[in-house]
Formats: C-alpha cells, structure tokens, sequence
C-alpha cells in the first residue's frame, strides 16, 4: 500500500530528525515505499533557507545511511520531496503562515504531523495545529516519548492531544516496537507451538532484559538531565519488551488485542514503593573510564551537565508480573549509558530438570538479542565427547541476519513511519498503556527522592554499579554476560 502525504517535522533540525527520521525516509524513498506525492516538510526555530537545510539533512544521512546505500543521485531524488521552513511552534500566527505554506504546494493525502521535539512543545503545537485549521480529519500526530514526566504531566499532555485528536489518529511511538527482533518475539511466541506450554512460572525460572548503550549523553544533555535512565528507557522501551514477554495471546495480530494484552501486563506488574525502592531497584552514574581504548568523562563533566547532577544514568529493577502465568517470577530489568558493550537482549532461564542424573546442573536458556546481532539462541545441554557422562551447554543458534541475509535490516522508524503514513497503530502505544506505565513507574520516582540516596557510581566502560549485581545475587541469579 503506497498513500500519499504531507509529511511534517517539528524538531526537524534535532538530532532525531536528522539522525533517524530523514535516514530512514530516505531509505523508504530509495526503496520505492514512498507514493510519489509524499512530501516532508520539517519545521523548527532555526533561520535557514531550504538550501542550507538539504546541505545540513544530506551530511547527516549520508554519516547515518550504510556505505553504499547512499547515492548522490538517490538523495538528489529523495531531496524534491524535502522542504525546510523556520518556524517558532508557541507562536500560533506562525501556524497560520504554515497553513499557508501548505496550502501553496497543493492538498496530498494524509497530513502526519511529527512532534520529535521535547515533550513540553505537545500541547502547544496541537492547539496551534487545531487554531489553523491543520488537525481535520486527514491529520494524524506523532508523539516521541518520553510522553511526559510523571504521571500527572502524561495524563495533562494525553488530555490536551485527545481534546484535538482523536486517540485512533494519535501516535505514540516507542521505537523499541519498530525493531525487528523485538516482532520476532511475538512470532516465537505465537507461531510456534514450543514454547507457549512452558512459558510461564511453572517453567521459568527468571527472566532478565538488558539494554546496556557504550554511548554517553553527547550533546542530549539539556534534555537527559532532567529524564534520567528511568523516564528515558526503562519507561519505555524496557516495559515494552516486558509486556511482550509477559503478554498472552493475542485474540488478532492488531492494534485493539496488540495493545489490550500489554495494558493488562503493565496493570498486573507489582507496584514498587516505600521500602522496596532500596530494596529492588538500584540507581547508577558513570563516572570517568575507557570505552573502546579511549578515555571518556564522567557524566558530570559532559556539555549541559550540572556539576553535582545526582541523575542516574544507569537503573536496575526487580520487577514482577503479579498474575496467574507469572507470579513469583522475577524481571530483572537494567539499562546504563557507557556500559561496557552495546547490546540489548532478553534472557529467559528456566528451571532445572525436577531430578538431576547428572553432576552438571546447568539450565536451558533462550537468549534473544536484538542488537547489535539480531540472534536467538536456546542454550540445551549435551555430552561432551569422549568417555563418562560430561554435559556442557550448547547453543541453537538462529541467525536472523543469516537467515535473512538477502534482504536488508529495515531500522526501526522505516518500518514505524510507513505505519503512521498507511494508518496501522498496532507497533504504538496507546493512551492507557503509557499511563499504566507511569502508575508503576511514579513511586519509585517518588521512593528515590523520599529516600534520597546518591546515584551509585559505576566506571564508563563497566556493567553499571557493583549494587546491581547483588540485586541478583541475593536470589542465587546472575546477570547474563
Ligand atoms: C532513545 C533514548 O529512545 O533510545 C536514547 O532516548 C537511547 O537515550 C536510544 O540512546 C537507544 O536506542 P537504540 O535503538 O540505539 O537502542
């Protein structure tokens, strides 16, 4: 399905914008997915002229698109459809010269309207939207998380996006669900007959999933100062993959079941306040080390940082699923910046076999990797050759780079745009989803500041703070390595 469009970027000089969206439009582009009469325009307070912002976009796909997939002659093609106008989104007579702007090059399609900026530009830019005639029935707005601070501030953004847009054409994008290893989960749960009897509290034993990043903040120190590890991932991405996880089945594959199963795992997840805050959850802050043979700062001394942030940078949690498939059953969940490899992987362990025959005790895992290989893996004991009954783990290797390997890797937001352009909400997250997410997430916010305690500080370069390995040992579990 090709639909034409208006495609607008609020932020549209941000490093989103230029890092991803224009990348992966680019790739949409060159690939023939896009309608001929797509257009995108991309907005923001910068004065540059439309030459100065194609010369600005093209250094930044071409640093972002794989050698060989850029083409002088794709991004001239790609460039007719890109068109840069400064605009200062409080203002609502700006609006009105946008609608004409608009009105110039002619009506096409479905107008989508991109707000990758910070969260506080929401509510202003639909009402202004609305006030200039931009947010009828053919407009759709996409929302970047975080959506919101707290609770109470997603709550007051949903209202005021919901007084203008009506929750089917609202988008709220966690890019995390555009990955492909992270829908090849649903597939391994759902298209094979495995798994599904074992998977549950019966069977496993504890389930862990790690987004570690080596990158630090760069220049998104303004912005991360005020969100931290927990609002900027965990959130969202981590309570995503969690719900996939932990999800049942699905009615249909679409947004209305998609969406109704994983509100139900983020309402079952087991509220975390007063002193279980300490007790479950860890906070952590890098400090100065070696990442790929070079030395790195300490948070506090990267650009827009304060010198005495106490912003954690790391997180880890213990969480459980308090329902009938999963009660009892820990969820490790951690993510850092600077940590010592870049890799985001869910781990299932299961239980031991009821009665050991063997001296070696090992346990079946099935470790899902999303990046930077997206791999699964289903670690089973064997024998070892040779004389006596000696088991070692060995591992059933599903390649999905391998497996696929004739077809390029679709990034998250090609996948995830071309949604919003043909109107599939399945991959975004709905009003409820997000504010069950803060209800569970807001006193361990509230815990951290109640029980105010320093981030606990971890070498750039390490596996985050030496407390979140005891958060697992203490249970006789390890972190994955
Ligand atoms: C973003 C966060 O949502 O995800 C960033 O704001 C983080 O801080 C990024 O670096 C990680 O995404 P990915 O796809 O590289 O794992």
């Amino acid at each position: 399905m090709s639909i034409s469009c208006d495609m607008l970027v609020f932020g549209g000089t941000g490093d989103l914008a230029l890092h991803k969206l224009i990348p992966a439009l680019y790739h949409l582009h060159r690939e023939g997915r896009l309608h001929r009469d797509v257009r995108v325009l991309a907005l923001a307070r910068k004065k540059l002229d439309r030459a100065a912002y194609l010369a600005l976009a093209e250094r930044h796909c071409r640093a972002q698109v794989a050698r060989g997939d850029f083409t002088s002659e794709a991004w001239q093609a790609f460039a007719t459809r890109l068109d840069y106008l400064p605009l200062d989104a409080t203002q609502r007579s700006e609006f009105v010269r946008l609608a004409h702007h608009l009105g110039e090059a002619g009506k096409r399609g479905v107008r989508v309207h991109y707000l990758a900026t910070a969260p506080d530009l929401f509510e202003p830019i639909a009402a202004n939207l609305e006030s200039a005639g931009l947010a009828g029935d053919d407009a759709r707005i996409v929302l970047e998380k975080p959506i919101g601070h707290s609770l109470d501030s997603a709550l007051e953004i949903n209202e005021a996006i919901g007084a203008v847009f009506p929750e089917s054409r609202i988008y709220r994008i966690d890019h995390y669900l555009g990955k492909e290893t992270v829908q090849n989960l649903m597939a391994l749960r759902f298209a094979n007959a495995l798994f599904e009897p074992i998977w549950r509290a019966g069977h496993i034993d504890h389930v862990q999933i790690t987004v570690a990043e080596t990158l630090g903040v760069e220049n998104r120190g303004g912005y991360y100062d005020h969100a931290g590890a927990m609002r900027d991932m965990l959130q969202n991405h981590l309570l995503q993959l969690l719900c996939l996880v932990a999800m049942e089945a699905p009615v249909r594959f679409d947004a209305k079941h998609i969406r109704g199963e994983k509100v139900k795992v983020l309402e079952a997840l087991k509220p975390i306040t007063g002193n279980d805050v300490l007790d479950k959850t860890v906070r952590g802050q890098y400090g100065a080390g070696r990442i790929g043979g070079h030395d790195v700062p300490a948070y506090y001394f990267e650009p827009n940082i304060d010198n005495d942030s106490d912003t954690e940078t790391f997180v880890a949690v213990q969480a459980e699923v308090d329902n009938w498939r999963w009660a009892g059953v820990p969820f490790y969940l951690r993510t850092g910046k600077r940590m010592a490899r870049k890799r985001s992987e869910i781990i299932i362990t299961f239980k031991q076999v009821p009665h050991l025959l063997f001296k070696k005790g090992e346990v079946n895992r099935l470790v899902i990797s999303l990046q930077p290989e997206e791999c699964i893996s289903l670690q089973l004991m064997a024998k070892a050759p040779g004389k006596g009954m000696q088991l070692e783990p060995v591992e059933l290797d599903l390649n999905l780079a391998h497996a696929f390997s004739s077809t390029r890797r679709w990034e998250a937001y090609e996948r995830l745009l071309l949604d919003v352009i043909e109107g599939d909400s399945t991959l975004f997250m709905r009003r409820d989803e997000v504010e069950a997410a803060w209800r569970w997430v807001d006193p361990i916010l509230e815990g951290w500041q109640g029980h105010y305690r320093k981030p606990r500080p971890y070498p750039a370069g390490e596996d985050g703070p030496e407390q979140a390995r005891q958060l697992v040992e203490r249970h006789g579990h390890q972190w994955w390595r």
